[in-house]
């Protein structure tokens, strides 16, 4: 424990500290050597035996941080969709690692569980939900939101799921997502007990986008097999290329078919706060529920996902467990008490990040973040174009994949890029087959200066890997 000098001195270091960091990233390498021998080296000398010294472990800890990371927050991390986090949102986290408010329940933290509610409604109001009536939870991430989902669907599609399980129903319960939807739900698929298979992965079209005319012939197929369909989930940016989905078509099936609707919004659902880009999922308001994750676009610190729904017993039916022991004045209101409403118990107050980034930028601070980026991304589409480079998908959206054309390996010219250190993309595989390079803006301080460096580099690392 440390007394109240010392603890006054950590602060002012470790306020140095980030200072630093923010100030000096973009002058870093972007990559860390892969070397676990080394980092273990570093660590073997701590045995625990004997108490340190905070201010040379809290000095320790950010020069190796330094070193050993990817470092995403770095304008020339194009990535996958991992952000540079904003001042407020570091600002907001570490209020909460002090603060420590418990949001299991709503009497421990009332104003904490009211600025996420505040936050869901005011999210909602963005999709097109009625505001008012809009509920919803912060999760871990995208992962927890879209299991959320499954959860959710399955309680309303089979009242019996939730206390009896999978095995008392009458048959095999199957949904539908894209061939290019995010494998979140297959391990949901698996955590929920109806197992992968029931992830019907339908067909894609030129684009990238879910066919409505292939999911209607497999739900038809699967009714005509016994099976019990019971949602669809549809893509908004997919991780792959950035495709969306054709949400109105997919809200009218899913309507005609009495499924469950849910969109994976995780990344693309940040065009709901940018007007030019906010046609592009028209239809996701039709959705019975959404993951959207602040974490992604909204430049926050990891993790902060959303989940949001316009069915306000939804969340209730799903996970109501009550307890002898959780605190029970909330009962009194009309209030949340979110251990009864969602996955987690004990959980750390995720909206705040949210809360203080949106409450200082503003929507209007958002919308002009999420667009320089989308501008960047067409610069970089541009510049690719010009140096011979194809890019394969062309989303509206600042996620590009691409490869060179005269043949050089993508993985070999990633390799090149990653190991240099002055950038960081990926390689992936397009509609099953197709191998691509990869790079995403997700930094809102990337500029044209970082774009035209990517593209040394990757001519560059072409030129070494052919
Ligand atoms: C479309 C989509 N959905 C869900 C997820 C999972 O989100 P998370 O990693 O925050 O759990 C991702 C992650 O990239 C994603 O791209």
């Amino acid at each position: 424990m440390l007394e109240a000098p010392q603890r006054a001195r950590l602060w002012k270091q470790l306020a140095d500290i980030l200072e630093n960091y923010a100030a000096s990233v973009h002058t870093r390498r972007v990559t860390p050597d892969l070397d676990p021998e080394r980092i273990r080296a570093v660590l073997a000398p701590f045995d625990f035996e004997k108490p340190r010294d905070p201010f040379e472990m809290v000095e320790f800890a950010a020069r190796q941080l330094s070193e050993w990371q990817t470092h995403t927050p770095h304008p020339r991390y194009y990535g996958l969709f991992n952000p540079a986090p904003a001042t407020m949102g570091i600002a907001a986290d570490t209020l909460v690692a002090a603060f420590n408010p418990q949001l299991a329940a709503w009497a421990h933290s009332p104003l904490a569980v009211e600025i996420e509610r505040h936050l869901i409604r005011a999210l909602g109001g963005r999709f097109g939900y009625d505001a008012a009536s809009t509920d919803g939870t912060f999760a871990s991430g995208g992962a927890e939101a879209n299991h959320t989902a499954l959860v959710a669907a399955l309680t309303r599609a089979f009242p019996e799921y939730p206390v009896k399980g999978v095995r008392a129903l009458a048959a095999q319960p199957v949904f539908y997502a894209s061939a290019e939807c995010h494998h979140s739900f297959q391990k949901a698929a698996r955590i929920t007990g109806i197992g992968q298979e029931a992830v019907r992965t339908v067909a894609v079209d030129g684009e990238l986008r879910m066919s409505p005319a292939a999911l209607r012939k497999q739900i038809a197929e699967d009714r005509a097999a016994g099976l019990a369909p019971f949602l669809i989930a549809g893509t908004a940016g997919t991780t792959n290329a950035g495709a969306i989905d054709p949400l109105e078509e997919l809200a009218a099936i899913a309507s005609q078919e009495k499924l469950f609707y849910h969109v994976d919004a995780a990344w693309g659902g940040a065009a709901a706060l940018a007007a030019p880009l906010r046609g592009l999922i028209a239809g996701i308001e039709r959705a019975d529920s959404i993951t959207f994750d602040a974490h992604k676009w909204l430049s926050v610190p990891m993790g902060a996902g959303v989940f949001l729904t316009r069915h306000k017993d939804l969340l209730h039916a799903a996970f109501r467990t009550p307890t002898a022991y959780m605190p029970k004045e909330a009962a009194a209101f009309d209030v949340i008490d979110p251990h009864l409403h969602s996955m987690q118990w004990s959980r750390r107050f995720i909206g705040l990040k949210v809360f203080l980034s949106l409450t200082v930028a503003g929507w209007e601070g958002y919308e002009k973040a999420i667009l320089h980026m989308t501008e960047m991304g067409n610069r970089l589409r541009g510049k690719l174009e010009e140096n011979g480079w194809e890019v394969l998908s062309r989303p509206p959206l600042p996620v590009l994949c691409f490869v060179d054309r005269c043949g050089a390996d993508p993985r070999k010219v990633a390799a090149e890029v990653v190991a240099s250190g002055e950038a960081w993309i990926s390689t992936t595989i397009l509609g099953g087959n197709k191998l691509t390079l990869r790079a995403c803006i997700t930094n809102y301080r990337t500029g044209p200066e970082d774009v035209d460096a990517l593209i040394v580099s990757l001519d560059r690392a072409r030129a070494k890997a052919a």
